[in-house]
């Protein structure tokens, strides 16, 4: 892939150039915070790959990421009869599949590119390309406009003077527009509260430390980095009056998935008496799912644990277990922010009124 040079301002986190023929670009997340560096994807591996090292990274990202892959990945079929390219069009959404398992946006976005393809079977293969470049394009539109529909319904539940604590990094950079979790608090902080966020680090790849933090800093909104361990004495100190995380997918009863580390906030949270709040749009709820447990945890390579500092940091060989994410059960969850408003209690009745009635043709 190759790299353009370092810009000033942040470019957006992703966005597709040209028309049909056009390219992804995207931040490389995994050089933040010391260089804010875009790259070139031209073709549906380099998207497989940036995903899956998690240059680009965050449910919603990754779901417009795939939709603008499959664009390039049916880029070789354009002179293709129909059949032909309806087939690389389903071998592309496949593979793109297989690049991380657990945020179901991605599944949900592929989902979206297909129909596309299948519900007008008898147009030629470069309408379709068109249509294909248009859904992503909404895809990433509306991943905007969820974002700040999150933020208003989300910024009542904080108030003045609050200590926020977030995990992982559910801002911008997950997003097409301005995160989910973070959007409730930048949302907040335009209203005029003054917030002070408390931002895990989030091993083993420190999302929390390299990408939320560079994030508020951006905008200019207090912010303490703490080592993961640390989250339950900064409770105990009185520092943290709300916590606030994103979601990579939520069961039909409200049981959330989310980066390694969630669940350990959320039972700190409730033995502190302390809110725990998801903020999530509807493209992450898999109501297909009756419960947390049905939910596929990413496992990743022992090296992130081993080496994720940039040195060696435990004896070679040694046994690691890596798993991406953990699932917090709906009952410490006190509310789901959602484009479509806020879910309290989080059980499945409220889900299902607010978000069911959405599926499946969103
Ligand atoms: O492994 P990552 O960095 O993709 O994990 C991301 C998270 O866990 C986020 O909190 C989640 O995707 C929500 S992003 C709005």
């Amino acid at each position: 892939m190759p790299m353009a040079s370092r810009t000033n301002a942040p470019p957006p986190t992703l966005h597709w150039v040209g028309g049909v023929d056009g390219r992804l670009w995207l931040i490389d997340q995994t050089r933040l915070p010391v260089e804010c560096r875009e790259i070139e994807c031209a073709t549906v591996e380099d998207v497989w790959d940036a995903i899956r090292r998690l240059r680009v990274r965050g449910a919603p990202a990754i779901g417009v990421a795939a939709a603008y892959g499959l664009v390039l990945g049916v880029q070789p079929a354009a002179a293709d009869d129909r059949g032909r390219f309806d087939a690389r069009l389903h071998e592309v959404a496949d593979y793109l599949a297989t690049s991380r398992p657990t945020a179901v946006n991605l599944f949900w976005a592929l989902d979206r590119m297909r129909r596309v393809a299948d519900g007008a079977p008898n147009l030629p293969p470069a309408a379709i390309r068109e249509r294909l470049l248009g859904e992503a394009q909404t895809i990433e539109r509306e991943d905007r406009e969820m974002c700040a529909a999150i933020g208003r319904h989300g910024a009542a539940l904080l108030a003045d003077g609050q200590g926020v604590l977030t995990h992982c990094n559910a801002g911008g950079l997950a997003t097409a527009g301005d995160g989910t979790a973070l959007a409730v608090i930048f949302a907040a902080a335009a209203q005029g509260k003054r917030l002070q966020v408390y931002a895990d680090e989030t091993r083993p790849l420190l999302q929390g430390a390299r990408l939320t933090t560079w994030e508020l800093v951006q905008r200019g909104i207090p912010v303490t980095l703490i080592c993961d361990s640390m989250a339950g004495w900064v409770m105990r100190e009185g520092r943290v009056q709300a916590v606030i995380t994103g979601a990579d997918r939520i069961a039909a009863n409200g049981d959330t998935a989310n980066k390694i580390g969630t669940y350990s906030v959320a039972l700190l949270a409730r033995a502190h008496g302390i809110p725990f709040y998801v903020a999530a749009p509807s493209s992450t709820f898999d109501l297909s799912l009756s419960s947390g447990t049905a939910i596929p945890i990413e496992q990743r390579p022992a090296d992130e644990v081993t080496h994720g500092l940039g040195r060696q940091t435990a004896p070679e060989n040694v046994d690691v277990y890596n798993p991406a994410f953990d699932v917090t059960p709906a009952e410490h969850i006190a509310a789901i922010i959602t484009e479509r408003g806020v879910i309290r209690p989080v059980n499945s009745e409220a889900i299902e009124t607010l978000v069911g009635s959405i599926r499946p043709d969103d």
